[in-house]
């Protein structure tokens, strides 16, 4: 199957990954090979949650790295709003500048969880805190490098995977081959249209670079991040070696049905629906983040 999005496998840019062992997330440093240009895919605010307290351990690793290259960062890449982990786009933006994007359903999403967390008028269900709202098949620059962003919907409504070159960011659409793909319950996903969206990424060439946003290591191998499409066709536990949407559907609505919300979801949707902001602090200027008693 041919893809209708602009493909250039000859653009190669060097990836630099970040592992969050407390949430298995996966943080990218992308390069653009023909300028100093660069972009960060999907960071990370670090949170103690039982404490309320934040820091920024894991986006001074990223901004450290990107000083020492001598990189300019042009976009702070967000896949979708992450329930697992909070984000450090502004902050790693407000060191080192570069535009903040998503894709343009955030306002699906943040109408939803603007609901759920009671959020007065004074927060803004149209995308307005990030810089670029993407829509299917929208291009963009890192420096020489022509990226786009393809909708990917299932996981969440606003999911977007982002190619840079011969390196594509899948979010929470596709798990490494022995991890399958990722829950499709959160309030507007869907497993029937999260099958579809993987058949889009499976589309691409098969030598293209695939790299996650999470691994959580199954049956005790070591975390990793990358494969390319052909591997994923071929052995991916969940669509690979040509699974039918229906065995897929039925798997994993059974499978979700019996998995916990994640540990930080509520902090997370919080924050990461305000672009990785946080919510405005009160008159005395502390912050707070709500818990929806039976809300979720
Ligand atoms: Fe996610």
């Amino acid at each position: 199957m041919a893809s209708n999005y602009p493909v250039d496998m000859s653009v190669n840019p060097e990836v630099k990954a970040f592992f969050d062992p407390e949430t298995w997330t996966i943080s990218y440093v992308v390069k653009d090979p023909a300028s100093n240009a660069c972009a960060v895919v999907d960071s990370v605010m670090d949170i103690d949650y039982a404490a309320g307290r934040i820091s920024y351990k894991s986006a001074d690793e990223i901004i450290a790295y990107i000083e020492e290259q001598g990189l300019k960062l042009e976009w702070l890449i967000e896949t979708h709003v992450h329930a697992d982990h909070l984000s450090a786009a502004p902050y790693i933006q407000d060191k080192l500048g570069g535009k903040i994007g998503i894709g343009e359903n955030i306002t699906v999403v943040q109408d939803v969880f603007g609901k759920v967390f009671n959020e007065g008028t004074e927060f803004q269900r149209d995308g307005s805190q990030f810089d670029r709202l993407f829509k299917d098949g929208d291009t963009y620059q890192v420096g020489e490098m022509t990226c786009f962003a393809m909708h990917t919907p299932g996981h969440t409504p606003a999911c977007m995977t982002h190619t840079m070159g011969n390196a594509t960011f899948t979010g929470d659409t596709l798990f490494m081959p022995d991890g399958g793909s990722a829950r499709a319950d959160f309030p507007g996903g869907d497993a029937g249209i999260l099958f579809d969206s993987i058949q889009k990424l499976l589309a691409l060439p098969d030598d293209m670079r695939l790299f996650m946003c999470h691994d959580y290591g199954p049956n005790g191998r070591d975390i990793a991040w990358e494969t390319t499409v052909g591997d994923e066709k071929a052995h991916n536990i969940h669509v690979g070696g040509g699974k039918t949407k229906a065995d897929f559907v039925k798997f994993r609505e059974e499978r979700d049905a019996q998995l916990a919300m994640p540990r930080l979801i509520i902090p997370s949707l919080q924050v990461n629906m305000r672009a990785g902001e946080l919510p405005p602090a009160d008159k005395d200027g502390k912050t707070f983040l709500k818990v929806p008693v039976n809300g979720l």
